[in-house]
């Protein structure tokens, strides 16, 4: 099938060997925390100081790392893909951006953005956040929060990925466990539309099956060799 349309789901282990953690297995974040403590709208409202913890560390992180070569391998299939392309990241992290990856949406929301709870307005962010600001836009008092999506919320444009998988000749995940819906069933939609299914990940994701190829290794080394096979097809 000749491919025109790409969509490319990414996850923690894209930027594993950047020097972020991944969420499960041996060292992951949900190994010392629990999901419930700091990843949901209740504990946000229970608990506030110890989710803004956990994220304003996760911030903090982010600031010490750089992209590596799949962002840049991903970044570069971006620019140079003549046919449609979306990258649709559950990382919360900018490393995709810091590549110069374009054609991407965070359906898990953004570490370096604040929401208002009140009035859902949205502002850049960098520093800690555990001092519990107010909102500039409406003045809320303690309303700011990490723009993230917590257990129990919708994830972000969805209705553009739904769309974006309707169209898709080539579907390909990257980097994620599987362990998290929707996410998790956008092979099953790429699949149902007709789309080619293809997995790069360390180890066999949960839904492995579903995938019509799985390529196993370090994503800075598949990446950057699937994205050539791209572009070599794409010139031949
Ligand atoms: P996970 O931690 O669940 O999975 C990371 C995947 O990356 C695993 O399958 C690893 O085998 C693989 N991996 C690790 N190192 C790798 C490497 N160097 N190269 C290639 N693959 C590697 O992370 P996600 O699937 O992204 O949600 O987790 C999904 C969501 O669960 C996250 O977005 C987060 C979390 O709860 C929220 O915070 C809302």
């Amino acid at each position: 099938m000749e491919v025109r349309n790409i969509v490319i789901l990414t996850g923690a282990g894209l930027s594993a060997e950047s020097g972020l953690a991944t969420f499960r297995g041996p060292g992951g974040l949900w190994e010392g925390h629990r999901v419930e403590d700091v990843c949901t709208p209740e504990a946000l409202a229970r608990d506030p100081e110890t989710v803004h913890r956990f994220y304003d560390a996760r911030r903090a992180a982010l600031a010490t790392v750089e992209p590596n070569a799949a962002h840049r391998a991903l970044a570069r299939l971006d620019a140079e893909w003549p046919g449609g392309l979306l990258i649709v990241t559950q990382n919360v992290d900018d490393l995709h951006e810091r590549a110069g990856a374009k054609r991407i949406l965070h359906m898990h929301g953004a570490l370096l953005s604040a929401l208002c709870a009140a009035c859902g307005d949205r502002q850049a962010w960098s520093g800690p956040m555990g001092h519990r600001p107010g909102c500039g836009a409406c003045e809320a008092a303690d309303s700011l929060r990490p723009d993230i999506v917590f257990f129990g919320e919708m994830p972000y444009e969805m209705e553009r990925i739904e769309a974006a998988l309707a169209e898709a000749d080539l579907f390909v995940s990257i980097g994620t466990s599987g362990a998290v819906y929707p996410a998790a069933g956008f092979v099953q939609t790429a699949r149902h539309y007709g789309a080619e299914t293809l997995e790069l990940n360390l180890e066999p994701s949960a839904g492995s099956y579903f995938f019509a190829e799985s390529r196993l290794g370090r994503a800075t080394e598949i990446v950057p060799e699937w994205v050539e096979e791209m572009l070599g097809q794409q010139g031949a």
